[in-house]
């Protein structure tokens, strides 16, 4: 397939760009920044430019699959938490139905819920909200998605150790999730039939990744 990266120079997108390469996919990067082409000629992968405040569609044209590993991050205002989170990811859902990327990936949160009070409501309400809208897509679009929604702890850069723990509940009290892991499970739920229709929480644990993946 032909997997579109959204977030693709971040640091989990690179991770799921070099996994996917790895594996049996083709990876598409988008990116907004045209100076950030380099690191993926380097690899020879090729680059789309797009970005989720706009209309994206010209960049899911052609591709089969979404990872959806952006973010406003932390240092942007609530504004773009909402423009790029929520209502981002949901153009991206838009897009990726109405040129049909059947399959979908979501990388939410734990604890994302549109009534969430947690210290960075905020964050959690437009991640809440965006699933949301990709669990019930088929109220409201004839072209719904086989989605999986991967919902991680704490981002850490700690290496894979391959083994997880995963949950359908995703409203977590505490836990990490390395980076590493998170992109080979991302990459790993679209050839596994079990995770679509799902989201759980996924979390650094003692499964083997594909084992847990299958049990979620
Ligand atoms: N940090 C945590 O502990 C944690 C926990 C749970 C879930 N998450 C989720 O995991 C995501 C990925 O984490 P990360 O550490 O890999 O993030 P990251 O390194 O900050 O990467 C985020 C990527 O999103 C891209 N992006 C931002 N705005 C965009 C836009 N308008 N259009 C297109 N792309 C855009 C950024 O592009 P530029 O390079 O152009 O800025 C960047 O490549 C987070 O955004 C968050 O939603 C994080």
């Amino acid at each position: 397939m032909k997997v579109l990266v959204i977030g693709a120079h971040g640091r989990t997108g690179q991770r799921v760009v070099k996994q996917l390469l790895g594996g049996k996919h083709m990876p598409v990067a988008m990116i907004r920044d045209p100076d950030q082409r380099a690191v993926f000629d380097e690899m020879g992968v090729p680059t789309v430019l797009a970005d989720l405040e706009y209309p994206i569609d010209h960049a899911v044209t052609g591709c089969d699959a979404v990872i959806f590993a952006a973010g406003s991050g932390a240092k942007t205002g609530k504004d773009k938490t909402v423009l790029i989170d929520h209502v981002g990811a949901i153009r991206s859902m838009v897009a990726a139905a109405m040129q049909g990327a059947r399959r979908y990936v979501m990388l939410s949160s734990r604890n994302a819920d549109p009534a969430s009070e947690s210290k960075i409501r905020h964050y959690h309400r437009a991640k809440g909200h965006a699933d949301a809208f990709l669990m019930k897509m088929d109220a409201v679009m004839e072209e719904p998605l086989d989605w999986t929604i991967v919902c991680p702890g704490r981002l850490t850069d700690e290496a894979s150790k391959q083994c997880v723990s995963v949950s359908p509940e995703i409203d977590q009290p505490s836990g990490e999730t390395s980076r590493d892991v998170l992109a080979e499970a991302l990459v790993a739920c679209l050839d596994e039939p079990a995770t679509v229709g799902k989201r759980f929480a996924l979390l650094d644990g003692e499964t083997p990744l594909i084992e847990a993946l299958r049990s979620v």
